[in-house]
Parts: structure tokens; C-alpha cells; sequence
């Protein structure tokens, strides 16, 4: 199974290493030609633990190799995956201009490709956005999707910080498929790259697999602003201390104690910009998601909160000197 990458960030770039460390050979392609130029050289653009040493591994053994011919990178390879970024738009809905130049490159590959081909689509997108994705496909293509091409969306939950390790090792698998065949295909890759250490897999409609990633970051999302609405009840009672209730309310299984931790509210790239896509993707349905906008609400004010609380110890704080430790997005 020969194997090509669309987008070398964070999701793409990890993937790509660590696949090639597993004996698959990969095609990495990036519109970005330094990101690519400094890959090819053995060097990863951002950090990421454990991630240099398996991309000059993977360079070093010419089993990731980097291309700046996307048609290349279709043509030579079986499965494609796209990885580029779903940023945010002024209205907060998704911004899919990277995925459709994706699926433009892959398209226009794809009319000059006889074997059948897999394309599968891991950046997170909003319900309904890969069967698009197939139409737009055979447009350009002028090739028959389930036929020529099967598609699948396949959702990417890796933390920053943690990514090698989530990737090698993901709680579960999520499939979206267009069609049995393109399913199959993508869970036997996954076999041969998890063998004995498969994790649990889902198959099931594009759809839901859209939603699914939506509704696993908003959830988790909702568990940091829901302790941090306990904080502000603890902040008014004495003797209370809302480590030590988090600490009991975690250890109920149904609840769990991740994403339980009280602090200035959840950032990075992911949770703020999906929640405002799934709001926005809700409000085009004319569908109201309460538990969603209160615990975007919450994450907006917690920052101000902390002020309120370092006035309260210190009094106006004009003129003082702020020390802030724990400055990093992830410590
Ligand atoms: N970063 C995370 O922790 C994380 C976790 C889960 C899911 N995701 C999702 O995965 C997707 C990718 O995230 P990321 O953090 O890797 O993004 P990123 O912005 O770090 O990387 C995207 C890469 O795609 C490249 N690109 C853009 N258009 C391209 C094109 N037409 N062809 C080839 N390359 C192109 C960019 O140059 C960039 O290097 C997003 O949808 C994101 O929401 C990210």
C-alpha cells in the first residue's frame, strides 16, 4: 500500500512519520515550499516531541519522501490523506478554501489515474462536507465516486504535545464511508498499521463521522467549562477548594477525571474554532445548542475572572508587577 499526504502540519506530518517508521512507504506534498524544503532536510517546522526522530528516520531511510507535484503524489500512491487546515471565518463557520484546493490538486490527478484510488479526508470539516467533496471530485475528475475513487472521512483526535503517541495509539477509529468498498479498504490499512494493538473501530455514514469529531471536542469543551462554573460557586463558599472537588467527581467512572481541571479555560487550535463551526453549522439548520454557547461563554470569561480575583487580592492593579507562570499553551 502505497501511501500520499496532503498537508504537512501538525495531524499530516505526524502521520507521515509514523507511518514510515511502521515499513509504509509515504508521499508527503505541502503548498508551503519552505515547510516542505525543511522536511525534506530531516527537520520538523513546529514542535512536537518525539516527532524529529522519526521524521530524519524517515527521511534518512527514504521511506517518506516529499513531493511538489501534487498530481505526483496521487498518481504514485494507492490512498491519499488530506490533512490541511479547516481554520476559522469571520462568522465563525469553517473555512474549507484549503480542503477544496485539496480535492482540486487530487481531482485533476485523478483523471488521468486508471487504478482505483481512496481518497480520505482527516481535517475536520462540518456534516455533509465530504459528500460534497465527492461531487466535487467527479466533476473534476470526470470519474465515477464508489467506482474509480472511494472516499472516506476519517476524523483526527491527537493532542498537541501528545501527537506521536495518539497516532500510534488512538483510543478508537472512526470511519465515515461513501461505500463498503472504500470502508474495507481504509480498515485494512489500519490493521496492518495497528496489528496486534488495533484499537476499537466504528464504521459508519460520512456523516456521522463529521459529527462525531464535532461533538467529541465540544463534550470535552463542556466537561473544562463546567468545573470551571464549580470554581466560581467554590471561589464564594469557605473551606470549599475545587481541586479537591474535581478530584471527587472524577473518580466516578461515568464522569472520569480528564478535562476536569479548573484554571483560565480551554485554548489552542482546536476547541474554540470547532465549537464556533458546530455552532455555526447548527445555526444554518436554524438548531439552537445552548450547551455549546454556555460553555463557549464561560471559556470567554474565565481570563476576566482571573482578573477580578487578582484585584480582589491586590487591589487596583495599575502600576503592579505581573508575574505569570505557566505562560506555554500546553505546559
Ligand atoms: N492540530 C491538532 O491538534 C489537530 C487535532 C485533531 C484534528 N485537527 C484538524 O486537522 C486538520 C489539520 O490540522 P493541523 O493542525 O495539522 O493544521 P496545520 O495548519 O498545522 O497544517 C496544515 C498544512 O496543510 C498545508 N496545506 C494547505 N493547503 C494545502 C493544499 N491544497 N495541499 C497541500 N497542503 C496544503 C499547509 O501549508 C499546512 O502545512 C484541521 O482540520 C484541524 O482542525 C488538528
Amino acid at each position: 500500500m502505497r501511501l500520499s499526504i496532503f498537508g504537512l502540519g501538525h495531524v499530516g506530518l505526524t502521520l507521515a512519520a509514523c507511518l514510515a517508521d511502521n515499513g509504509f512507504q509515504v508521499l508527503g506534498y505541502d503548498v508551503d515550499e519552505k515547510k516542505s524544503h525543511m522536511i525534506s532536510n530531516g527537520r520538523v517546522p513546529f514542535h512536537e516531541p518525539g516527532l524529529d526522530i522519526l521524521i530524519g528516520k524517515a527521511i534518512s531511510s527514504k521511506r517518506l519522501c516529499l513531493t511538489s507535484d501534487p498530481e505526483e503524489a496521487v498518481l504514485s500512491s494507492d490512498i491519499t490523506f488530506i490533512t490541511v487546515g479547516t481554520p476559522e471565518k469571520p462568522d465563525g463557520s469553517a473555512d474549507l478554501t484549503y480542503v477544496d484546493e485539496a480535492l482540486k490538486s487530487i481531482g485533476s490527478a485523478l483523471s488521468r489515474k486508471k487504478d482505483y484510488h481512496l481518497v480520505v479526508l482527516r481535517s475536520t470539516v462540518p456534516p455533509g462536507t465530504s459528500r460534497e467533496a465527492v461531487k466535487a471530485l467527479e466533476k473534476i475528475s470526470g470519474k465515477k465516486g464508489e467506482e474509480n475513487f472511494g472516499f472516506c472521512f476519517n476524523p483526527e483526535f491527537l493532542r498537541e504535545g501528545n501527537a506521536v503517541q495518539d497516532t500510534l495509539y488512538p483510543d478508537r477509529i472512526i470511519i465515515g464511508e461513501l461505500d463498503k468498498k472504500s470502508g474495507d479498504l481504509l480498515e485494512d490499512f489500519y490493521k496492518r498499521f495497528h496489528s496486534s494493538k488495533m484499537p476499537p473501530l466504528l464504521r459508519t455514514t460520512l456523516e456521522n463521522a463529521e459529527l462525531i469529531k464535532y461533538a467529541a471536542n465540544a463534550f470535552l469543551a463542556m466537561k473544562v467549562s463546567f468545573i470551571n462554573m464549580i470554581a466560581r460557586l467554590c471561589e464564594r463558599i469557605p473551606h470549599a477548594d475545587v481541586e479537591v472537588v474535581a478530584k471527587g467527581v472524577g473518580l466516578d467512572k461515568r464522569i472520569g477525571a480528564y478535562f476536569l481541571k479548573a484554571g483560565l479555560g480551554f485554548g489552542g487550535s482546536c476547541f474554540p474554532k470547532d465549537l464556533k463551526a458546530l455552532l455555526a453549522y447548527a445555526k444554518r439548520l436554524n438548531v439552537r445548542l445552548p450547551l455549546v454557547e454556555a460553555t463557549l461563554q464561560i471559556n470567554e470569561d474565565q481570563p476576566l475572572r482571573a482578573m477580578q480575583l487578582a484585584e480582589e487580592l491586590l487591589g487596583d492593579l495599575k502600576g503592579k508587577r505581573i508575574a505569570i507562570l505557566g505562560l506555554a499553551f500546553k505546559p
